[in-house]
């Protein structure tokens, strides 16, 4: 079946278009499996984003929250405060592709996992059933941006105006970005209580706000002793950018290997800037209202727009 899929070659990965997306090749078989066999618990909570939208940063976000009753947010010997967000969360897309579903099954409830998937691809359990699904999104120019800074951390002669062709053109790992966006709009409108989306842009400019809203749709609200202890201000600050980028864990040459086998990426890899607007320093005007023109069209008569 994967043999039989139209291909492409994107910078550094092969790509196969399965059900409208291009997916990396050696998704493809896992995404199959996971789409039969994966049966979703009613407490689980499923992470999901186009890759460099703020996963990293969600699965902190969630980690937190999840983890209060055995560690308080701002105690030092927060796990998070020793290891990389993706060491604690597993994503789903690569166990699979590594045919290490078993390892989802050993994990206790409440289970939390991160996948780059668009809705329509994940099993469909999930998408009627009751488990959660949080979406972050993001302006697709910084994207753009911090796409190619990742990709050019395998492969240094990548130029921004390849990258930022191949996303105008839909062939990038998990892309069209817009139809992946636009999978998870869809459900949050049609399953408000199922699917949560949220907006990198957003979560910057109201950190508690964005922390409160993860809480509350997690069933793990802040009680009036967590609000007034500050424990809301605590996980914003445990899961900051700078926060995280600062731990030795997290610093260049820390080594450990995240984000799969295919592409192992230095953990350091996932904090770069973490801002909104870097895009006006590597795009043109004329690159920038491309893609916006590309985006707005797509997006058109949805409801969802990226301002
Ligand atoms: P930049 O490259 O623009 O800095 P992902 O986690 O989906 O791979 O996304 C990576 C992007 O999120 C990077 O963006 C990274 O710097 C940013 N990021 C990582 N951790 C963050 C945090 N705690 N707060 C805000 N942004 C964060």
């Amino acid at each position: 079946l994967v043999a039989a899929l139209p291909r492409r070659q994107q910078s550094i990965l092969e790509l196969r278009l399965y059900q409208g997306f291009w997916l990396p090749e050696h998704w493809v078989p896992g995404t199959i499996v996971f789409q039969r066999r994966f049966s979703p618990r009613p407490d689980d909570v499923v992470l999901a984003s186009y890759p460099k939208c703020g996963t990293t940063w969600l699965k902190a976000l969630a980690f937190a929250v999840a983890a209060r009753g055995a560690y308080l947010p701002a105690s030092p010997a927060h796990p998070l405060r020793r290891l990389n967000p993706h060491d604690c969360i597993p994503f789903i897309d690569e166990i699979f592709a590594a045919g290490e579903h078993g390892k989802l099954e050993l994990l206790p409830s409440p289970r939390l996992m991160n996948t780059h998937l668009p809705y329509t691809l994940l099993p469909e359990p999930v998408t009627t059933g009751g488990c959660r699904v949080v979406y972050v999104c993001r302006d697709p120019k910084d994207m753009v941006v911090s796409l190619w800074h990742f990709l050019r951390r395998a492969k240094p002669d990548l130029s921004f105006a390849e990258t930022f062709e191949f996303v105008c053109d839909g062939t990038v790992a998990a892309g069209p970005v817009w139809d992946h966006v636009l999978s998870y709009w869809r459900a949050s409108v049609a399953r408000p209580d199922r699917v949560l989306f949220l907006k990198y842009e957003d979560m910057l400019c109201d950190g508690a706000g964005s922390v409160r809203r993860l809480a509350e749709f997690m069933g793990r609200p802040f009680s009036p002793a967590e609000e007034a202890a500050g424990d809301v201000a605590a996980v914003v600050e445990l899961c900051s950018f700078d926060g995280m980028k600062g731990l030795e864990v997290n610093k260049p040459g820390a080594g450990g290997g995240t984000a799969g086998r295919y592409r192992p990426m230095p953990r350091d890899a996932f904090f770069r800037k973490g801002i909104a607007g870097d895009w006006a320093n590597h795009m043109t005007p004329e690159m920038a209202a491309r893609l916006d023109g590309i985006v707005r069209e797509k997006l058109l008569g949805t409801g969802l727009a990226f301002t």
